[in-house]
């Protein structure tokens, strides 16, 4: 049988970078707590979870004098305060695409844009950014909901680093209905499209496709459905042994794609049981 893997697949820029980190960091200081689970992959959370690691849910739970581990969203300035407040050790695993979103938060809102972000609401990602803006802000959606919004001079429009660019054009182009002036910064990520088109790719030249990759994963379940769409049989694993021998049979060649969180010696198992 003959294994194709997408390509890009797998764990983002972003996500590689703040796992290595914590690794490192988990070698060194034996203990670190992370608010938040740093990774939608149980496999992978239990892994780093026996070399040391504490998931909390909020910064409360963290003890004084502790090791924090920051993951890829990033967190707010008011998080980081209280933090440092307790004398904590802070690591931080926060994906440079995400600071630049930050950053252009704090830096719109300084210089009196009025600012539009493209995201939801309650995401990690986007709370951590909205605490870096100093003014006025919208938390938005669509095109559509800009209908909400009063005539402004000035508006600064951002993305949270994870949504479709047509969504922000359509923003970007619709604000100017509504505003003097407009400054529209591109802080999406292309990270998850580059994998969706991928296994768009993959699709047309494989007999199925397996996609390996957290139940509890937004961006795997959008994988499998994108291969389920295409018409090619599909099947979604989080381990190699969930693998299902009788779907494989009759077929000659298998794909492989994996969620933006799945780790790749998870990906290489499964490589290993198809084959
Ligand atoms: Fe960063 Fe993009 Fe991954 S923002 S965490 S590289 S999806």
């Amino acid at each position: 049988m003959k294994v194709i893997t997408a390509e890009p697949t797998g764990l983002c820029f972003g996500v590689t970078r703040a796992i290595k980190t914590m690794e490192e960091a988990l070698i060194s200081n034996g203990r670190i707590f992370c608010i938040g689970s740093p990774i939608h992959n149980p496999q992978e959370v239990k892994r780093l979870e026996n070399l040391g690691l504490v998931v909390v849910s909020d910064d409360d739970k963290v003890p004084p004098g502790e090791a924090v581990f920051v993951r890829a969203h990033g967190i707010s300035p008011d998080v980081h305060r209280r933090l440092m407040d307790k004398n904590v050790r802070i690591i931080d695993g926060t994906c440079p695409f995400v600071r630049k979103a930050q950053k252009m938060a704090e830096q719109l809102s300084r210089e009196g844009y009025f600012l539009l972000v493209l995201g939801d609401e309650y995401h990690p990602e986007i709370q951590g950014i909205l605490g870096y803006v100093e003014g006025p802000y919208r938390v938005i959606s669509q095109e559509s909901d800009l209908k909400a919004i009063d005539k402004i001079d000035k508006i600064g429009i951002i993305s949270q680093t994870t949504q479709q660019e047509s969504t922000l054009k359509d923003i970007a182009y619709n604000a100017v209905g509504i505003a003097r002036e407009i400054r529209v910064s591109n802080t999406i990520c292309r990270a998850t499209v580059e994998r969706q088109e991928a296994v768009r790719r993959l699709a047309g030249s494989v007999d199925g496709i397996v996609v390996i990759g957290g139940h509890n994963s937004a961006n795997t379940a959008k994988l499998f459905r994108i291969a389920q769409e295409s018409g090619t049989p599909a099947l979604w694993v989080e381990e190699a042994h969930q693998l299902d021998r009788g779907w494989l049979s009759g077929k000659a060649t298998i794909g492989i794609a994996a969620g933006a969180s799945t780790p790749d010696w998870l990906i290489k198992q499964l490589q290993q049981a198809i084959l």
